[in-house]
């Protein structure tokens, strides 16, 4: 992402967060400030924890005596009409030396939140929390909720830089239905495992795949290539989540299919289900060291 504005969380965990859970965020906050049309390197203190303690918090700074989802606490007075995009001198006020970034303030996340609500909403824990950041980001830029037309207005700029983000508003849920569904297509009669994908385009659109096997084995094709093949040849090439599903056992994507999806999306969301149960993890974590496109094959065949 080189022309996008550098931002740096400085994160405090006192609970476990969904894994992957620093690069998404730090790709959130960066699209939020681009949306905002912030050029400038940004940074921000954000305190993952628990219910309890963001009670104490909401009682000790607000006085308001019950736990909620999100806090934040912006650093720069913004005043009602100006947000950090149209006020530059006073974002600037806020510079910090240590991160060389300027600093917009504090944000306060409830895991137990973001759990119940990620539940309630049937998405992922990750995208609850991409949501509640980019949300917060956005009050510590200035914006605010209390009128009708300002919350339509941040509502706007939050679906704005999460979009930019990948983290559509398609759920896991529909993801996950979805690739249920094309595993019903599956042509596996040699080896009986049937697998259906639903690969997620950061444009919101999906694309199904099943597998396809062949009567000489090597010839056969798994149910996320099927998808990641379908989709580029249909033009999409940046994706952001794809859902696989097998009725067996966790269909963790095979090692080539690793590297297919790594070719397009390293840092894709890879969520697998079977039944009722479900995991999830980046692709990054998956291929760790992957070879990509940035390993510049290109530049070195050039060379020679
Ligand atoms: N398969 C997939 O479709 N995806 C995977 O990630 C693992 C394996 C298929 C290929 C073959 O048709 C069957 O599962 C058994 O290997």
């Amino acid at each position: 992402m080189p022309d996008l504005p550098e931002f740096i969380f400085d994160i405090d965990c006192d609970v476990t967060p969904p894994s992957g859970m620093e690069a998404l965020l730090a790709r959130v906050a960066r699209h939020c400030l681009a949306a905002e049309g912030v050029t400038r390197p940004c940074c921000a203190y954000l305190l993952i924890t628990d219910d309890e303690t963001i009670h104490r918090v909401n009682r000790e700074q607000r006085g308001v005596d019950r736990a909620t989802d999100v806090l934040s606490f912006p650093s720069a007075p913004f005043r009602p009409g100006r947000t950090a995009g149209n006020a530059p001198a006073l974002l600037q006020r806020e510079w910090d030396a240590d991160f060389k970034a300027c600093r917009l303030g504090d944000i306060v996340i409830s895991m137990d939140h973001v759990r119940t609500q990620a539940a309630e909403y049937g998405h992922s824990e990750t995208r609850e929390l991409a949501y509640l950041t980019a949300h917060a980001l956005f009050h510590l830029m200035g914006y605010d909720h209390m009128q009708e037309k300002d919350k339509e207005v941040m509502r706007k700029m939050e679906e704005k830089a999460l979009n930019a983000a990948g983290v559509s508003r398609v759920t896991d849920d529909e993801l996950v239905e979805k690739a249920k569904e094309a595993m019903l297509f599956s042509y596996s009669p040699y080896s009986k495992f049937k697998v259906g994908a639903c690969l997620l385009a950061a444009d919101g659109r999906t694309f199904t795949g099943c597998n396809i096997e062949n009567a000489s084995y090597g010839a056969t094709m798994c149910a996320e290539r099927t998808a990641l093949f379908k989709a580029v040849s249909e033009g999409a090439q940046s994706f952001t989540a794809i859902a696989v599903a097998a009725e067996k056992s966790m269909p963790w994507p095979c090692g080539l299919c690793r590297q297919a999806l790594n070719e397009f999306a390293p840092e894709l969301r890879v969520i697998v289900a079977c039944g009722d149960e479900r995991d999830e993890a980046p692709l990054s974590v998956l291929l760790p060291h992957g070879f990509g496109p940035s390993n510049g094959t290109g530049e070195y065949l050039g060379k020679d």
